[in-house]
């Protein structure tokens, strides 16, 4: 008899709020008893983590390193490694988690280990348990509907400056940008270009300690955002 081969749930845990998870998260997560969450290689954190801490069972908790470069060798190389250790806990017989930050398939570090997973293991059981994502609970929070009747919404990355956010703009009516921290400046500076500062609200730590709503941008003017700053941008205004 072939031995049993483990699972591996990717959970997405939500933006910030604890009581932001599903009822089916919750129950794998006080389940399994091997939880793993990517830290940057710098440190040995986890928000994913922390974020559902205090709904765990006393389950194995293990960070699996993520280097902080766009260098795609050293990248392959990190998730390899990581993969291979999730699989040595499945191989035991073992299932496990794996938990990210909002939805584990949106800009999510869980993306990378799932297709290494796949590639070294095509046959590895896999089951993807959504999240709320953070512009979700950003909605929610601000009153901003994303999206009403026809429109359309775009979800871009400002993690390399204001060049997604030019090439939609034209194409849709209402935009969320994520990862706007680092190209603060460059970003603002192209609202400012398409008269949209007034129409653009910051939204800071959803859900979190130090959570912040600017709900007209030009108030951010010279600012620096905290990593976890999303901008939710209605072209034609909120209406109220
Ligand atoms: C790597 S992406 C993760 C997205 C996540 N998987 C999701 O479903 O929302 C990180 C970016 O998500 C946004 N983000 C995540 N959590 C947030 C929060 N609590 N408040 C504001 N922005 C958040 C920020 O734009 C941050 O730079």
């Amino acid at each position: 008899m072939t031995p049993k081969t483990g699972t591996l749930y990717g959970i997405g845990v939500g933006p910030g709020d604890p009581e932001l998870i599903t009822l089916k998260a919750l129950k794998v997560l006080q389940r399994v008893p091997q939880i793993f969450a990517s830290c940057s290689s710098k440190n040995n954190y986890s928000l994913a983590l922390n974020i559902v801490r205090c709904h765990l069972n006393g389950a194995g908790l293990e960070h699996l390193p993520f280097p902080m470069t766009r260098d795609p060798k050293i990248l392959q190389e990190a998730w390899e490694k990581n993969a291979r250790r999730v699989l040595e806990v499945l191989e035991a017989g073992d299932d496990a988690a794996f938990v990210t930050l909002g939805d584990p398939l949106t800009y999510s570090t869980f993306g990378y280990l799932l297709k290494t997973l796949k590639r070294l293991r095509p046959e590895v059981k896999v089951v993807t348990i959504p999240g709320i994502t953070s512009y979700s609970a950003a909605a929610a929070l601000t009153h901003i509907p994303l999206a009403e009747g026809e429109e359309s919404f775009y979800l871009v990355s400002g993690a390399l400056g204001a060049a997604r956010l030019r090439e939609v703009v034209e194409k849709t009516d209402n935009i969320v940008m994520l990862k706007t921290y680092r190209n603060f400046g460059e970003i603002y500076q192209a609202l400012e270009e398409l008269d949209l500062l007034d129409r653009a609200t910051c939204i800071s730590r959803c859900g979190l300690e130090g959570e912040t709503v600017v709900e007209n941008l030009r108030d951010c003017q010279g600012q620096s955002m905290p990593y976890l700053s999303m901008i939710i941008i209605k072209k034609k205004g909120k209406g109220y």
